[in-house]
């Protein structure tokens, strides 16, 4: 299997977010949500977010960026969705924070 580069990883995961806006209604007003609910309901430095079906971690991404002190396991069955999420600069700011499951 070819190397996957950061630029195309990134390419990919931006691809990925528009592809799905066009395809989930508020997609994103959909994310801040569920942010709000995490922040409302749960003390978020303690905060361990399981991110099922995470694709290529568009919403691990948004769980690492809006609450700095949370960790993320993301897990999906498709291995080329989470090649993205797993190159190392697509999320790699997050570094322990986040573990991917194969
Ligand atoms: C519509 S995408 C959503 C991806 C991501 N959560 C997002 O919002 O961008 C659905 C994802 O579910 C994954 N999926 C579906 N069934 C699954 C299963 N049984 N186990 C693991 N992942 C699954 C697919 O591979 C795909 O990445």
């Amino acid at each position: 299997m070819s190397a996957l580069s950061t630029a195309s990883a990134q390419r990919l995961l931006r691809l990925w977010d528009q592809q799905q806006t066009a395809y989930v209604a508020h997609r994103e007003n959909r994310f801040t949500a569920m942010l709000d609910v995490l922040r409302l309901h749960f003390d978020t430095a303690e905060l361990h977010v399981l991110d099922l079906a995470c694709g290529p971690g568009a919403i691990s991404q948004r769980v690492l960026t809006a609450l700095p002190r949370a960790t993320v396991t993301a897990v999906d069955y498709d291995p080329l969705l989470l090649r993205i999420a797993q190159k190392p600069s697509t999320l790699s700011p997050y570094g322990q924070r986040l573990s991917i499951l194969i």
